[in-house]
């Protein structure tokens, strides 16, 4: 069997690494194309050579832009190179404009298409990944979902007989990465000490960043939090601060830059909690045991709310003290899989090759 996954952006990496490893125990042909979407070295190279996922055959270079040209230019070069590889699957993951461009691509060619975190909801329409998303998953001939929430989505859609439910590739990894640096101190950057209490943060979704007003009161939240908040800022964020003359410095920030993923696991663990508007870290500080903070109205990942892990405070009411508030003592029910979920990819896409 050959397979083609298209990546391009951080968490896709993630996700890719433990799918990668899966597939090469399998023997199965595994075709890597990165569209360019994230180009800093760490955004990602790094996430290839710490996760030991082999290089990209082929790389798009598309790099920034506006939703428009930077999924239009994906489009434009994945043609030829889907027609040129002829793989079994092409695989798409996650939410981002890389995801809708290799899956639109693939179905126009008549490719098989799976998407790989089907069926995760926002119902925020105002969100471009929740039209990603649901795009994909309309386009995709197999949906590989990884909670029964999300099947519950897909089959709302009227797509439960193209859905298969096999847990979150997403956990593989953490759990692998979080047994491999669990008794290590972190290397924290300048300015945190892994002896105290510290919080970790990452800003970076366009309703968080592309406001003014919205990045300030953020921003001086965050200053207000009392104990050092350690901000691995995203290149969006740096750019947008830069833009608005928001200074990131000051207050309880101690911005730093993003942190590659075993550094960024060692951190996490080792922290009083995390803030965040990424859907990934949100459940990685769950697995973890890390209580989290989210700035968004609402979540994809619904089951880190249960018991208070996860709390919503779009509105920034009371951060200062949701932030730091003690770790739930309520047990976790595992609803993001016991870690087998990427073998649990490989073997359904070889059972249903067409
Ligand atoms: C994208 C995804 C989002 C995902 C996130 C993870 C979409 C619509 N959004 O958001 O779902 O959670 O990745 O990080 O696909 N930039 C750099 N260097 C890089 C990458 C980006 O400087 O390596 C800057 C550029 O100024 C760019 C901006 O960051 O314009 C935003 O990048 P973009 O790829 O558009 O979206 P993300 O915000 O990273």
């Amino acid at each position: 069997m050959k397979v083609l996954s298209i990546v391009g952006a951080r968490p896709q990496f993630v996700k890719l690494a433990p799918v990668a490893h899966a597939f090469s125990a399998a023997g199965y042909e595994h075709v890597i194309v990165h569209t360019g979407q994230h180009y800093d070295t760490r955004m990602s190279d790094v996430f290839f050579e710490d996760l030991q996922i082999p290089e990209p055959d082929v790389h798009l270079g598309v790099g920034s832009g506006s939703h428009g040209v930077q999924t239009g230019a994906m489009l434009g070069a994945l043609d030829a190179v889907l027609e040129e590889h002829a793989p079994d699957w092409v695989l798409v993951y996650g939410d981002t404009n890389s995801t809708i461009a290799g899956a639109l691509s693939a179905v126009k060619l008549h490719l098989a298409v799976a998407h790989l975190e089907a069926g995760l909801r926002s119902f925020n329409r105002r969100m471009p990944e929740e039209h990603n998303r649901v795009l994909t998953d309309h386009a995709a001939d197999l949906l590989l979902a990884p909670t029964e929430v999300a099947m519950a989505h897909l089959a709302d859609e009227g797509l439960a007989d193209r859905s298969v439910m096999v847990g979150d590739v997403m956990t593989d990894v953490c759990f692998l990465v979080r047994d491999a640096v669990g008794g290590q101190q972190p290397a924290l950057p300048q300015g945190i000490d892994p002896a105290n209490d510290y919080l970790v943060s990452t800003i970076h979704r366009a309703e968080n960043t592309d406001d003014p007003a919205r990045l300030r009161s953020i921003v001086d939240a965050l200053n207000d939090v009392p104990m050092p908040v350690l901000l691995l800022a995203h290149p969006r964020l740096v750019a947008r601060c830069a833009e608005f003359e928001i200074d990131l410095h000051g207050g309880s920030i101690v911005t730093a830059n993003p942190l590659p993923y075993p550094g960024m696991v060692a951190a996490v663990m080792h922290s009083r909690g995390v803030v965040t508007d990424s859907g990934g870290l949100q459940k990685e500080a769950y697995l973890l045991g890390v209580p989290c903070t989210t700035l968004r109205t609402e979540t994809e990942w619904v089951e880190t709310l249960e018991g208070g892990w996860n709390v919503l405070d779009p509105e920034l009411t009371s951060l200062s003290e949701l932030a730091v508030r003690p770790t739930p003592t309520t047990t976790q029910r595992a609803p993001y899989g016991d870690g087998q979920a990427a073998q649990a990819v490989a073997s359904v896409l070889a059972a249903r090759v067409r």
